[in-house]
């Protein structure tokens, strides 16, 4: 069985551009924790669950099976997250990730626009992932944590587009948001993930 987990404070950014330190606030100590709460107490009820009930149309097991992955991702996407932002530190692509978004993308901005297109068009995530299958990168866009991921895929760099990640500053406006959270992409944890993936896949 799954131990209880803990959240990971030292994740939390500060004094980001373009991104205030209150919406950070709301939105890690509010929505992140949330799923941190919701996954344990889920963890804890399926020890005792009646696994003899379980039943596709309706049943306790099958309820807590969904809400374990809508719950567990919305954990796992929000570190992810959290820790690929950090406040102007002037990190930069590595060459290994200029070479292989130039592959697979055309252009570095190419890529970035089709990630932000992603941005708009999708209610939940953009994930940039390095897809195991088929040895390259790709952009994917999920409508809630656990609507349209690919399988197989290694998330590289990950944005939030839920609304609560930028109302608090942006109101609805989504687009500069998603351009200031570019201008605080921690490129060393993403060269780092992508170091990862590529033995992962050797
Ligand atoms: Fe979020």
């Amino acid at each position: 069985m799954q131990t209880r987990l803990t959240p990971k404070d030292q994740l939390k950014p500060k004094r980001l551009k373009g991104i205030s330190d209150q919406q950070i606030e709301y939105h890690f100590e509010t929505h992140y924790k949330g799923y941190v709460n919701k996954i344990n107490e889920i963890w804890e009820v399926l020890q005792t669950v009646d696994r003899s009930k379980a039943n596709q149309n309706y049943s306790n097991y099958r309820e807590l099976k969904v809400e374990e992955s809508f719950n567990w991702m919305g954990v796992v996407l929000h570190e992810l997250y959290f820790e690929n932002i950090k406040d102007g530190q002037g990190t930069k692509p590595g060459e290994e990730f200029m070479e292989m978004i130039e592959e697979n993308f055309g252009s570095f901005e190419k890529w970035r626009e089709d990630f932000k297109a992603c941005g708009m068009a999708l209610r939940g995530w953009v994930v940039l992932a390095y897809d195991l299958s088929g040895k390259r990168l790709i952009n994917n866009g999920l409508d809630a944590h656990n609507l349209y991921a690919f399988l197989n895929a290694i998330p590289l760099l990950v944005l939030d587009v839920y609304e609560h990640a930028y109302y608090v500053d942006q109101g609805p406006r989504r687009l500069p948001y998603i351009e200031a959270f570019f201008e605080n992409v921690n490129w060393e944890v993403v060269n780092r993930r992508l170091k990862s993936a590529v033995r992962a896949y050797s």
